[in-house]
């Protein structure tokens, strides 16, 4: 009995010296606060900010050696914007109740777990949370003023990288822009004609009216298949997502949600989507401050929340739907009539909403995975090209077309007059 006994001296003292060691951070896993790199927001599904994933402004890939862009076609996701009206009446409530249960687990009931505790600089930045009171009903999905800010440095950028194009000022022959009928589309348009054209000439600027049913930038609100399909997890308990849910990996992350913000018993999926939610939103709103729901949430954690944002769109709206490809039928013929004319206008940009992009990248091809995302392969897709974290507010897919010019300078003669067509996003 006495080595036992001496084992556990030896392991006592050894836990005492770790904790000395550590002085107040004990048990902490993660703390947001001290945190500089923040590698989990760029993987904030659909919410997450454009700056943050966005070509870097050292990007050479509009310059294409012995050619000049002569036609730009632009199809843009409105940028960032408030949450839905339902949210805007049930977010505020439920975060306060969450808010609150949060303090009390730490402060009143001191329920934090033994291991992997909130450290406090994030605590006291979630108990000063409030609800922006500003953010009411009547300005439902409405652009914020950071949206307002990603697409006139859109359209700044544009003009930039392809002068050649956009020329200097506005002439209304050489340029058409379209946008949905809602206010956060119409608001881009017009943020981008100001990074274009400045605030006083954008004024001038009209767009071309959208047509109803609207095929070309709103095609799945016209389809039943596509609302039919859309239904599906509702309808099918064995549909991807759904199976995702009832994981191990997806339960177990939820009992760690849970358990590191003090809880003895598992948040409802629809409480940790309240706090991402949040989280993601106020992120982007104000993209330079600490969001302070992020706080409940640790890098591994919202990987596997953005793998099941990325499960629920990739059988929706991407390459796991049949259609999606024949849906983008009527932007891609736009496309490809508008770069193969001739004639003006040279510039066309859309401005529509994240499933008309999704639908866009599958009809081009473009980040597809040789396995499709399942609910039982998230250790191994980890690197995969399909995220929804590619499409964030501002989202934009720009095809460019080129004209060959011989280098007369460096004395190359080649007659070869053809055109190039380079895929990018600004
Ligand atoms: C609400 O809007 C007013 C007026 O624009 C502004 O002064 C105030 O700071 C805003 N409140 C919050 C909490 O952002
Ligand atoms: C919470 O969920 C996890 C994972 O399903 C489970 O192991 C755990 O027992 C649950 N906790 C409670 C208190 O129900």
């Amino acid at each position: 009995m006495v080595p036992r006994v001496l084992q556990v001296i030896l392991l006592l003292h050894w836990l005492v010296q770790l904790i000395a060691a550590q002085g107040n951070t004990c048990c902490e896993s993660y703390c947001y606060n001290d945190d500089t790199e923040r590698k989990q927001v760029k993987h904030f599904a659909t919410k997450t900010v454009y700056e943050l994933v966005r070509a870097p402004d050292t990007d050479r890939q509009h310059i294409v050696p012995n050619c000049v862009p002569v036609k730009f076609w632009l199809l843009s996701r409105h940028g960032t914007r408030l949450p839905g009206k339902s949210d805007i009446i049930e977010l505020p409530k439920q975060l306060k109740l969450l808010q609150d249960a949060i303090m009390d687990n730490y402060f009143t009931r001191r329920t934090p777990p033994d291991n992997g505790r909130m450290c406090d600089e994030d605590l006291e930045m979630l108990r000063n949370w409030h609800w922006d009171p500003n953010i009411t009903e009547q300005y439902d999905a409405h652009l914020t003023e950071q949206g307002w800010e990603d697409l006139k440095y859109l359209g700044l950028r544009a003009k930039e990288k392809y002068w050649q194009v956009f020329g200097t000022g506005y002439q209304p022959s050489k340029f058409m822009f379209r946008h949905t009928k809602t206010q956060r589309t119409e608001a881009s348009f017009k943020a981008f004609a100001e990074g274009l054209f400045g605030r006083e000439e954008s004024q001038r600027v009209s767009p071309s009216p959208a047509t109803d049913p609207d095929l070309l930038l709103k095609p799945y609100d016209y389809c039943p298949d596509f609302e039919e399909n859309k239904k599906r997890d509702e309808r099918d308990e064995n549909s991807e997502v759904n199976k995702f849910l009832r994981s191990a990996l997806f339960t177990g992350t939820v009992w760690d949600i849970s358990q590191r913000l003090g809880f003895r018993h598992n948040l409802s999926v629809a409480q940790v989507e309240a706090l991402w939610d949040a989280c993601r939103y106020e992120q982007a709103w104000r993209i330079s401050r600490p969001s302070p729901f992020c706080t409940a949430f640790t890098e591994d954690q919202v990987r596997v929340l953005e793998y099941k944002e990325d499960l629920s769109y990739y059988y929706r709206t991407s390459y796991g739907y049949a259609h999606s490809q024949d849906l983008a039928c009527h932007a891609m013929s736009d496309m490809l009539r508008h770069l193969t004319s001739r004639d003006d206008p040279s510039v066309v940009a859309y401005f529509t909403h994240d499933s008309e992009i999704q639908l866009m990248l599958v009809a081009l091809g473009a980040k597809r995975d040789s396995t499709p995302i399942r609910a039982d392969n998230f250790p191994f897709m980890r690197n995969r090209q399909y995220t929804t974290s590619d499409i964030p507010f501002t989202a934009n897919i720009a095809a460019v077309k080129y004209q060959y010019v011989s280098d007369v300078a460096v004395g190359k003669a080649r007659s070869y007059n053809g055109h190039f067509v380079s895929y990018i996003s600004l």
